[in-house]
């Protein structure tokens, strides 16, 4: 892994319970790579802000529904970022799509996690659509965050079969613990790739 004396600055944004997060407050904590200084979510209500406030984690709570429309939205995100100098980003079951605006200045500095064998069934109801399309394995998927809703170039992924007679809550369950163990190693990788990119962009 590429090395630098700070650990990266992270924010990790959600929108509801957050076990993605903790797992990666987790890992940051054992492995040191990054440093979370942010929790973000869109939703005031969302109860992984509780345990991170819990776990003395600085928290923002910006409601998307306060806004006209997405860009004000992200400009106020944005002005929470800088005000914290988060250098890279990880969304963990956030559930608001990103404009270009925003997409485009965190190229390469923001990753997803999402429920599916991308390129297979991005957006909603992942599990579901794999039962009925008769799939024999599911899975999850870590990528890098582009202007097309789950379509930037993924990073890493883990599989599970899907079970005869499966329903989407039951293989949700099963991928939920895969995405656990995926989500800490796909950002140590991620946050490596942005540093050799960094040192290199230093160097020229
Ligand atoms: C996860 O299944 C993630 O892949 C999806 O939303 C869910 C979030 O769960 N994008 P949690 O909030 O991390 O527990």
């Amino acid at each position: 892994m590429a090395e630098r004396e700070e650990p990266v600055r992270l924010a990790i944004f959600i929108s509801g319970r957050g076990s993605n997060m903790k797992t990666l407050v987790q890992a940051c904590l054992d492995e040191g790579f990054a440093k979370p200084v942010l929790i973000l979510s869109n939703s005031y209500s969302a109860a992984g802000l509780e345990w991170a406030t819990e776990n003395d984690l600085p928290i923002a709570a910006i409601d998307h529904r306060a806004y006209d429309d997405r860009e004000s939205f992200e400009k106020d995100v944005q002005d929470t970022l800088e005000l914290h100098n988060v250098e890279f980003i990880a969304l963990a079951g956030f559930m608001r799509v990103l404009t270009p605006w925003f997409t485009d200045q965190w190229e390469g500095r923001m990753i997803n996690i999402h429920p599916s064998l991308l390129p297979k069934y991005p957006g909603l109801h992942t599990h579901k659509r794999a039962i009925e399309a008769g799939d024999k394995e599911a899975g999850c998927s870590v990528h890098w965050v582009t202007a097309g809703v789950d379509e930037g170039a993924v990073i890493d992924q883990e599989r599970v079969e899907i079970m005869p007679n499966d329903t989407p809550d039951a293989l949700a369950e099963r991928v939920l613990e895969r995405e656990h163990f995926l989500y800490p190693r796909a950002l140590q990788k991620a946050i490596s790739d942005f540093l050799v990119r960094e040192l290199q962009n230093e160097a020229d």
